[in-house]
């Protein structure tokens, strides 16, 4: 698959096989997250890779909406930024998490985005602040989202080309 073909099979999967991720694959999406560019090239995020089944479930439970999936992924990666590094960590981690998903594709995966930076439980709590209390990461880092993996469970279409939004582009012209 050339990418772009790979470009137009990825879509967001919220259902996975029980399979599991051989530790090369991980490792594979791992090592391309962690070629991603970044501003200034500062590479000032981290990565919390999960697989403990109970822990997944804590996760899934720091939103009250868009976040349950990941209680069934095989492995989940939470991507985090250091705000005390870079003013654009959001950028960088957003990147990065990207990068996971069209590796993963490329890998046979599904993938799904669970956004955490900006989002609150009911009572007001930051699902950040919940993360951090389940996995114990410092105040410098920020999770900007978490990234469920496994191998899916669903077949879902690929984008289809006459939906494209090409309205959405134009082209200067002097
Ligand atoms: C910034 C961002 C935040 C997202 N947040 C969530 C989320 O919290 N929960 C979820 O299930 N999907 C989330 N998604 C996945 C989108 O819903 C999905 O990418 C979109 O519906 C398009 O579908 P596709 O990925 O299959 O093309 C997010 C995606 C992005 C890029």
């Amino acid at each position: 698959m050339d990418f772009k073909e790979l470009v137009q099979k990825r879509r967001s999967v919220r259902k996975f096989t029980d399979q599991e991720i051989s530790p090369e694959a991980l490792q594979t999406i791992l090592r391309s997250a962690l070629m991603a560019p970044t501003s200034k090239g500062t590479r000032a995020w981290h990565f919390i890779v999960v697989d403990d089944k109970p822990m997944l479930e804590k996760i899934s439970m720091c939103r009250e909406l868009g976040s349950q999936f990941v209680a069934g992924a095989a492995v989940a990666i939470v991507v985090l930024g250091d705000r005390e590094v870079t003013d654009a960590w959001t950028e960088d981690a957003a990147i990065a998490a990207v990068t996971m998903q069209y590796q993963a594709a490329d890998l046979g995966l599904g993938s799904c985005w669970c956004h955490i930076r900006n989002r609150f439980m009911e009572n007001g709590e930051p699902s950040d602040n919940i993360l951090r209390f389940l996995l114990g990461y410092p105040e410098n880092l920020t999770a900007e989202c978490v990234i469920g993996l496994g191998y899916p469970a669903i077949e879902r279409k690929p984008q289809d080309e006459d939906k494209l939004k090409w309205e959405n582009v134009s082209i200067y012209k002097p």
